[in-house]
Protein backbone atom coordinates (compact mmCIF):
# COMPACT_ATOMS: atom_id res chain seq x y z
CA UNK A 1 0.00 0.00 0.00
CA UNK A 2 1.37 3.63 -0.69
CA UNK A 3 2.17 5.77 1.35
CA UNK A 4 -1.08 8.31 0.05
CA UNK A 5 -3.21 5.98 1.69
CA UNK A 6 -2.39 6.49 5.57
CA UNK A 7 -4.10 8.96 7.33
CA UNK A 8 -6.70 11.11 5.76
CA UNK A 9 -5.25 14.76 6.13
CA UNK A 10 -6.89 17.19 4.26
CA UNK A 11 -5.00 17.98 1.31
CA UNK A 12 -7.14 21.11 0.21
CA UNK A 13 -10.45 22.56 0.76
CA UNK A 14 -12.82 25.10 -1.88
CA UNK A 15 -15.40 26.79 -1.15
CA UNK A 16 -18.21 26.27 -4.35
CA UNK A 17 -21.68 27.55 -4.75
CA UNK A 18 -24.11 26.25 -6.49
CA UNK A 19 -27.69 26.90 -7.81
CA UNK A 20 -29.41 24.19 -6.36
CA UNK A 21 -28.87 21.17 -3.96
CA UNK A 22 -28.50 17.87 -5.35
CA UNK A 23 -31.95 16.50 -6.69
CA UNK A 24 -32.95 13.87 -8.85
CA UNK A 25 -33.81 14.30 -12.00
CA UNK A 26 -37.39 15.28 -12.45
CA UNK A 27 -39.20 16.44 -15.47
CA UNK A 28 -42.00 18.24 -14.00
CA UNK A 29 -42.71 21.99 -15.94
CA UNK A 30 -42.45 24.36 -12.92
CA UNK A 31 -45.62 25.90 -11.45
CA UNK A 32 -46.25 29.76 -12.50
CA UNK A 33 -45.44 30.82 -8.41
CA UNK A 34 -42.57 28.67 -8.38
CA UNK A 35 -38.95 29.72 -8.56
CA UNK A 36 -37.34 28.09 -12.18
CA UNK A 37 -34.12 25.90 -11.06
CA UNK A 38 -32.19 28.72 -12.31
CA UNK A 39 -33.57 31.40 -9.80
CA UNK A 40 -33.59 29.03 -6.79
CA UNK A 41 -31.40 30.34 -4.36
CA UNK A 42 -27.89 29.02 -4.15
CA UNK A 43 -26.36 27.15 -1.72
CA UNK A 44 -22.27 27.13 -0.71
CA UNK A 45 -20.49 24.33 0.63
CA UNK A 46 -17.39 23.23 1.00
CA UNK A 47 -15.43 20.91 -0.83
CA UNK A 48 -12.69 18.57 0.90
CA UNK A 49 -10.09 16.21 -0.51
CA UNK A 50 -8.62 13.50 1.47
CA UNK A 51 -6.95 10.42 0.74
CA UNK A 52 -8.71 6.87 0.17
CA UNK A 53 -9.21 4.66 2.72
CA UNK A 54 -9.86 1.09 2.44
CA UNK A 55 -13.01 1.77 4.14
CA UNK A 56 -14.23 3.66 1.60
CA UNK A 57 -13.43 0.94 -1.71
CA UNK A 58 -16.85 -0.02 -2.10
CA UNK A 59 -18.59 3.13 -1.18
CA UNK A 60 -16.48 4.54 -4.34
CA UNK A 61 -16.73 1.41 -6.69
CA UNK A 62 -20.38 2.79 -6.72
CA UNK A 63 -19.89 5.51 -7.31
CA UNK A 64 -17.46 4.92 -10.47
CA UNK A 65 -20.07 2.89 -12.00
CA UNK A 66 -22.67 5.79 -11.71
CA UNK A 67 -20.74 8.32 -12.94
CA UNK A 68 -19.45 6.60 -15.88
CA UNK A 69 -22.98 4.77 -17.03
CA UNK A 70 -23.77 7.27 -19.40
CA UNK A 71 -20.16 7.21 -20.75
CA UNK A 72 -19.86 3.68 -21.11
CA UNK A 73 -23.50 3.40 -23.16
CA UNK A 74 -21.81 5.94 -25.38
CA UNK A 75 -18.21 4.82 -25.96
CA UNK A 76 -16.14 1.81 -27.93
CA UNK A 77 -12.96 2.15 -25.69
CA UNK A 78 -12.70 -0.03 -23.00
CA UNK A 79 -15.50 0.92 -20.01
CA UNK A 80 -14.70 2.46 -16.52
CA UNK A 81 -14.68 1.58 -14.22
CA UNK A 82 -12.97 -1.76 -15.49
CA UNK A 83 -13.31 -4.28 -12.79
CA UNK A 84 -14.24 -4.32 -9.20
CA UNK A 85 -11.11 -6.75 -8.17
CA UNK A 86 -8.62 -4.38 -10.68
CA UNK A 87 -10.13 -1.59 -8.32
CA UNK A 88 -9.34 -3.15 -5.01
CA UNK A 89 -5.88 -4.24 -6.63
CA UNK A 90 -5.01 -0.71 -7.38
CA UNK A 91 -5.61 0.08 -3.85
CA UNK A 92 -2.80 -2.02 -2.48
CA UNK A 93 -0.79 -0.76 -5.61
CA UNK A 94 2.10 0.78 -4.94
CA UNK A 95 2.29 4.47 -6.28
CA UNK A 96 -1.26 4.81 -7.29
CA UNK A 97 -2.95 8.25 -5.41
CA UNK A 98 -6.43 8.36 -5.01
CA UNK A 99 -8.50 10.73 -4.01
CA UNK A 100 -11.92 11.62 -2.84
CA UNK A 101 -13.34 14.79 -2.95
CA UNK A 102 -16.21 15.39 -0.17
CA UNK A 103 -18.91 18.42 0.50
CA UNK A 104 -19.17 18.33 3.99
CA UNK A 105 -22.68 19.66 5.13
CA UNK A 106 -24.95 19.56 8.39
CA UNK A 107 -22.28 16.58 9.84
CA UNK A 108 -22.14 14.70 6.82
CA UNK A 109 -19.80 14.28 4.05
CA UNK A 110 -21.02 13.37 0.19
CA UNK A 111 -19.16 11.90 -1.78
CA UNK A 112 -18.85 13.97 -5.28
CA UNK A 113 -15.57 13.18 -6.93
CA UNK A 114 -12.71 10.91 -7.29
CA UNK A 115 -9.38 11.32 -9.07
CA UNK A 116 -6.59 8.51 -9.39
CA UNK A 117 -3.51 9.15 -10.74
CA UNK A 118 0.39 7.65 -10.38
CA UNK A 119 3.52 8.69 -11.71
CA UNK A 120 4.51 5.78 -13.70
CA UNK A 121 2.59 3.35 -15.87
CA UNK A 122 0.51 0.62 -13.82
CA UNK A 123 -0.67 -2.61 -14.30
CA UNK A 124 0.47 -5.05 -16.58
CA UNK A 125 -2.85 -4.68 -18.56
CA UNK A 126 -1.92 -0.72 -19.61
CA UNK A 127 -1.26 -0.42 -23.30
CA UNK A 128 1.03 3.19 -22.88
CA UNK A 129 4.16 2.82 -24.16
CA UNK A 130 6.76 3.94 -21.57
CA UNK A 131 9.41 4.88 -24.30
CA UNK A 132 7.53 7.35 -26.13
CA UNK A 133 7.80 9.23 -22.88
CA UNK A 134 11.46 8.32 -22.17
CA UNK A 135 12.94 9.77 -25.76
CA UNK A 136 10.66 13.02 -25.16
CA UNK A 137 12.19 13.77 -22.00
CA UNK A 138 8.68 13.76 -20.71
CA UNK A 139 7.85 12.81 -17.10
CA UNK A 140 4.45 12.78 -17.12
CA UNK A 141 1.85 12.21 -14.22
CA UNK A 142 -0.90 9.43 -15.28
CA UNK A 143 -4.49 10.56 -14.60
CA UNK A 144 -6.53 7.04 -14.77
CA UNK A 145 -9.99 8.66 -13.52
CA UNK A 146 -11.37 11.70 -13.62
CA UNK A 147 -14.85 11.43 -12.44
CA UNK A 148 -17.94 13.64 -10.91
CA UNK A 149 -21.20 13.06 -9.88
CA UNK A 150 -23.52 13.93 -12.14
CA UNK A 151 -25.96 16.17 -9.90
CA UNK A 152 -22.63 17.83 -9.16
CA UNK A 153 -21.85 18.65 -12.85
CA UNK A 154 -20.94 22.23 -14.16
CA UNK A 155 -20.26 24.07 -11.26
CA UNK A 156 -16.04 24.07 -10.65
CA UNK A 157 -15.77 20.28 -8.72
CA UNK A 158 -14.01 18.96 -12.11
CA UNK A 159 -12.27 21.66 -12.10
CA UNK A 160 -10.92 21.90 -8.38
CA UNK A 161 -9.72 17.66 -9.11
CA UNK A 162 -7.62 19.10 -11.91
CA UNK A 163 -6.05 22.08 -9.89
CA UNK A 164 -5.55 19.44 -7.45
CA UNK A 165 -3.96 16.50 -9.97
CA UNK A 166 -1.66 20.23 -11.75
CA UNK A 167 -0.65 20.80 -7.98
CA UNK A 168 0.73 17.06 -7.15
CA UNK A 169 2.33 16.96 -10.65
CA UNK A 170 4.29 20.47 -9.77
CA UNK A 171 5.21 19.55 -6.70
CA UNK A 172 6.90 16.09 -8.39
CA UNK A 173 8.61 17.57 -10.38
CA UNK A 174 6.80 16.50 -13.71
CA UNK A 175 6.67 17.89 -16.92
CA UNK A 176 3.19 16.84 -18.59
CA UNK A 177 -0.19 15.13 -17.11
CA UNK A 178 -1.28 12.31 -19.66
CA UNK A 179 -4.59 10.63 -19.70
CA UNK A 180 -6.96 9.50 -22.08
CA UNK A 181 -10.49 10.49 -22.85
CA UNK A 182 -12.88 8.92 -25.70
CA UNK A 183 -13.34 10.84 -28.93
CA UNK A 184 -16.64 11.12 -28.33
CA UNK A 185 -16.66 12.16 -24.88
CA UNK A 186 -17.69 15.57 -26.09
CA UNK A 187 -17.80 17.54 -22.70
CA UNK A 188 -14.96 15.68 -20.65
CA UNK A 189 -12.67 17.02 -24.10
CA UNK A 190 -14.46 20.52 -24.05
CA UNK A 191 -13.04 20.47 -20.31
CA UNK A 192 -9.64 18.98 -20.84
CA UNK A 193 -9.27 21.56 -23.83
CA UNK A 194 -10.23 24.23 -22.03
CA UNK A 195 -7.16 23.35 -19.92
CA UNK A 196 -4.92 23.14 -22.24
CA UNK A 197 -4.89 19.66 -23.09
CA UNK A 198 -3.09 18.53 -26.23
CA UNK A 199 -3.69 15.41 -28.08
CA UNK A 200 -0.71 13.42 -28.26
CA UNK A 201 -1.36 10.32 -30.10
CA UNK A 202 -3.49 9.85 -33.12
CA UNK A 203 -5.79 6.44 -32.08
CA UNK A 204 -9.29 6.63 -33.37
CA UNK A 205 -11.76 3.85 -33.69
CA UNK A 206 -12.31 3.35 -37.21
CA UNK A 207 -15.93 1.00 -38.26
CA UNK A 208 -16.51 0.50 -41.62
CA UNK A 209 -20.29 -1.35 -42.20
CA UNK A 210 -19.75 -4.54 -44.27
CA UNK A 211 -22.74 -6.17 -46.60
CA UNK A 212 -23.85 -8.74 -44.33
CA UNK A 213 -25.05 -12.21 -45.82
CA UNK A 214 -26.98 -14.82 -44.49
CA UNK A 215 -24.77 -18.01 -43.91
CA UNK A 216 -28.00 -20.01 -44.73
CA UNK A 217 -29.42 -20.37 -47.87
CA UNK A 218 -33.39 -18.83 -48.62
CA UNK A 219 -36.13 -21.05 -48.43
CA UNK A 220 -36.77 -22.47 -52.46
CA UNK A 221 -40.05 -23.36 -53.40
CA UNK A 222 -40.17 -27.30 -54.82
CA UNK A 223 -42.92 -28.75 -57.14
CA UNK A 224 -43.08 -32.45 -56.67
CA UNK A 225 -43.17 -35.11 -58.80
CA UNK A 226 -46.68 -35.93 -60.43
CA UNK A 227 -47.89 -39.41 -59.17
CA UNK A 228 -49.68 -41.26 -61.56
C1 LIG B 1 -15.47 15.98 -17.24
C2 LIG B 1 -15.88 16.24 -15.80
C3 LIG B 1 -14.83 15.66 -14.87
C4 LIG B 1 -15.98 17.76 -15.57
O1 LIG B 1 -16.34 17.96 -14.21
P1 LIG B 1 -17.21 19.25 -13.74
O2 LIG B 1 -17.26 19.23 -12.26
O3 LIG B 1 -18.48 19.28 -14.48
O4 LIG B 1 -16.23 20.42 -14.22
P2 LIG B 1 -16.35 21.99 -13.91
O5 LIG B 1 -17.66 22.31 -13.33
O6 LIG B 1 -15.15 22.39 -13.17
O7 LIG B 1 -16.23 22.56 -15.40
C5 LIG B 1 -17.09 22.11 -16.44
C6 LIG B 1 -17.06 23.04 -17.64
O8 LIG B 1 -18.30 22.91 -18.33
C7 LIG B 1 -19.13 24.05 -18.09
N1 LIG B 1 -20.48 23.63 -17.69
C8 LIG B 1 -21.49 24.44 -17.48
N2 LIG B 1 -22.58 23.76 -17.15
C9 LIG B 1 -22.27 22.48 -17.16
C10 LIG B 1 -23.00 21.29 -16.88
N3 LIG B 1 -24.29 21.30 -16.56
N4 LIG B 1 -22.36 20.12 -16.94
C11 LIG B 1 -21.07 20.08 -17.27
N5 LIG B 1 -20.32 21.19 -17.55
C12 LIG B 1 -20.92 22.38 -17.51
C13 LIG B 1 -18.43 24.76 -17.00
O9 LIG B 1 -18.69 26.13 -17.09
C14 LIG B 1 -16.98 24.44 -17.26
O10 LIG B 1 -16.49 25.19 -18.36
P3 LIG B 1 -14.91 25.42 -18.56
O11 LIG B 1 -14.31 24.09 -18.94
O12 LIG B 1 -14.81 26.42 -19.66
O13 LIG B 1 -14.38 25.89 -17.24
C15 LIG B 1 -17.29 15.66 -15.49
O14 LIG B 1 -18.16 16.10 -16.49
C16 LIG B 1 -17.35 14.14 -15.39
O15 LIG B 1 -17.07 13.56 -14.33
N6 LIG B 1 -17.79 13.48 -16.48
C17 LIG B 1 -18.06 12.03 -16.44
C18 LIG B 1 -16.80 11.23 -16.26
C19 LIG B 1 -15.78 11.50 -17.33
O16 LIG B 1 -16.11 11.52 -18.50
N7 LIG B 1 -14.54 11.69 -16.91
C20 LIG B 1 -13.44 11.92 -17.80
C21 LIG B 1 -12.91 10.61 -18.27
S1 LIG B 1 -11.36 10.84 -19.03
Amino acid sequence: MSDDHAGEQHVKRSRIRRSRPSGKAIAAEPSANECPPEAAASEQFELHVRRIHRRDLNRVWNFLKLVFRDVNRETVEYQRPRTKQRFVDTYEEEGVSQLLFEIHRQGKRELVGYAEFAYEIVGSDNWMNHRYFVKRNMRPLFVEELAVHPDYHGIGIGSFIAEQIEHAARLRGCTHIVLEVAANNESALAFYRARNFQQIDAAIFLAKKVTVEEQLLPPRTIVSRQRT
